[in-house]
Parts: C-alpha cells; sequence; structure tokens
C-alpha cells in the first residue's frame, strides 16, 4: 500500500506546489527506482490549473525522480490511491480556491496525513484557520503545519511569530521550516526540481530543507530483505577465527 501525503490549504500561493514537487524529488532521489525501472513516488495534482504537470512536464525525463498525474474531475480515481502498490509514496497537490468539494473529500478520505503549508505572514492566518478547523479537523484527518517560504533575511521575527500562532492554536507543527529562496521560484520555469539545483551553498541550503522535511515525515529507504543482511559474527566464531 502507497502511504498518501497531501499538501493542503484553501488560502492560494502557500506553496503547495513548490513543496509537493520538492519533497516528492527528495523521495524519489531517495528511493530510487525499483528493478523494473519504475519510479516509486507518484505525483498526483488535483488542482484544475495544473501547474504542477506544466513543472514536471518542463523536467527532462531522465531528471525527474517521479511519476506524475493529474486528478481533477474523477473523485474514483484519489480513492484508489492507496491501493497503487507500485508506489511507495503518493504526493497530491491541491488547489488553492477548492472549488470541487468531491475531489477535496476524496482528497481527504484516500490521504494518511496532510501537511499544511503557511507562510509568515499574517494575511494567511485566517485561511488556515478555516482549512484547519472547517475542513481537516471535522473529517478527522491527521495533519501538521508546516512554516514555508521564510526569508531569513528578514530576521526571526515573523518565523516566531508565526510558530507561536500554531503553538497557540494548538495545530500540530513541523519542525522543519522551507525556507525561501528565489532558486525556488525559479525552478519551476527553469524546469528544475530541487534534486537538479547546482552543488553551490544556496543550491545545498535550499535542497536541504527538503532532505530535513522528509526525515521528519519519515520518508526513506525501504529495510533491507532479509537474506540480504550480514549476520554479525558470534563470540564463539569470532574466538575460533583468532
Ligand atoms: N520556499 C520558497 N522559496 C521561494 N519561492 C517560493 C517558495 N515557496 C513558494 N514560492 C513561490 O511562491 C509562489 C506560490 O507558490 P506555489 O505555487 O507553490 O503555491 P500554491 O499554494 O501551490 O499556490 P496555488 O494555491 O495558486 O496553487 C510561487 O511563485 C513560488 O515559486
Ligand atoms: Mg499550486
Amino acid at each position: 500500500m502507497a502511504r498518501v501525503i497531501a499538501f493542503v490549504n484553501q488560502k492560494g500561493g502557500v506553496g503547495k506546489t513548490t513543496n509537493t514537487v520538492n519533497l516528492a524529488a527528495i523521495a524519489g532521489h531517495t528511493l530510487g527506482s525499483t528493478a523494473e525501472d519504475q519510479s516509486q513516488v507518484l505525483v498526483v495534482s488535483t488542482d484544475p490549473q495544473a501547474s504542477t504537470i506544466w513543472w514536471a512536464d518542463r523536467v527532462h525525463e531522465d531528471q525527474l525522480p517521479f511519476d506524475y498525474h493529474q486528478c481533477d474531475d474523477k473523485p474514483e480515481d484519489l480513492a484508489r490511491l492507496k491501493l497503487l502498490d507500485q508506489y511507495e509514496y503518493v504526493f497530491v497537490d491541491s488547489p488553492g480556491n477548492i472549488e470541487d468539494e468531491k475531489i477535496l473529500m476524496a482528497t481527504l478520505d484516500s490521504t494518511d496525513e496532510v501537511v499544511v503549508p503557511l507562510p509568515p505572514a499574517a494575511m494567511a492566518y485566517a485561511p488556515t484557520k478555516r482549512t484547519i478547523e472547517k475542513v481537516l479537523e471535522p473529517r478527522g484527518v491527521p495533519y501538521r503545519v508546516l512554516i514555508s517560504d521564510w526569508d531569513p533575511r528578514d530576521g526571526r521575527v515573523d518565523l516566531e511569530q508565526t510558530q507561536a500562532y500554531v503553538d497557540n492554536n494548538e495545530w500540530p507543527r513541523l519542525n522543519s521550516v522551507i525556507r525561501h529562496y528565489k532558486i525556488h521560484e525559479r525552478a519551476a520555469a527553469e524546469g528544475q526540481v530541487c534534486t537538479q539545483y547546482p552543488k553551490g551553498r544556496i543550491g545545498l541550503e535550499a535542497r536541504e530543507d527538503f532532505f530535513r522535511l522528509a526525515v521528519e515525515l519519515g520518508i526513506g529507504g525501504r529495510p533491507l530483505p532479509r537474506q540480504a543482511r550480514k549476520r554479525p559474527a558470534t563470540k564463539a566464531k569470532a574466538k575460533g577465527k583468532a
């Protein structure tokens, strides 16, 4: 069964697409392909604007570590996401303006966890609160808030205020913070995902945030199959050899 993680926030422009694509890139890059050369990560866009698809289409197919699929009018397809056995992870990007409730509800019903991106900007607070309290909590969907698009050059005040806002509301919050980097903003037009960023300081720092997020979400490689594990030498054997 695939693990499904959806990025949801009714506020537009909070980083749902940026975070979905880059986290999926880290997951796909880390897990690699199966023996049949099949990617283990799928990205599904439920946004009729299909920015994710536009972005992924621009990346050279040898460099894109995930498969992708547009699904904005077939709630019955979303209900089957967990059953996609060929994938370890499915990441779902959702629209800001939720016009089709059926699609959102189908996404929430099939998701294991929702990540709610929230930039450190007071304008985003009220729509985020609505998303959590009117949509996610009544549905009983596990969720965590991810502070995203924070520009360290602006100082820590906005970040700390936003962390306090989340904590005062008693919403679960991810420790990882996705920082603002111009390279993320340019990536879609350049046809790049974060695993392709140049190895300079900025590229590595920008990518590091998504590695950290992946670790916090418990996204990683599969355990070695049993027969491939080396047995540690027993004391008796080790003595005999000496
Ligand atoms: N960490 C970041 N660093 C720099 N720019 C960012 C970052 N996150 C998002 N952006 C920029 O902010 C804008 C909005 O981001 P994005 O499209 O990911 O948001 P969204 O929530 O998917 O929007 P929508 O609701 O319209 O689908 C984009 O121009 C994107 O490049
Ligand atoms: Mg988007």
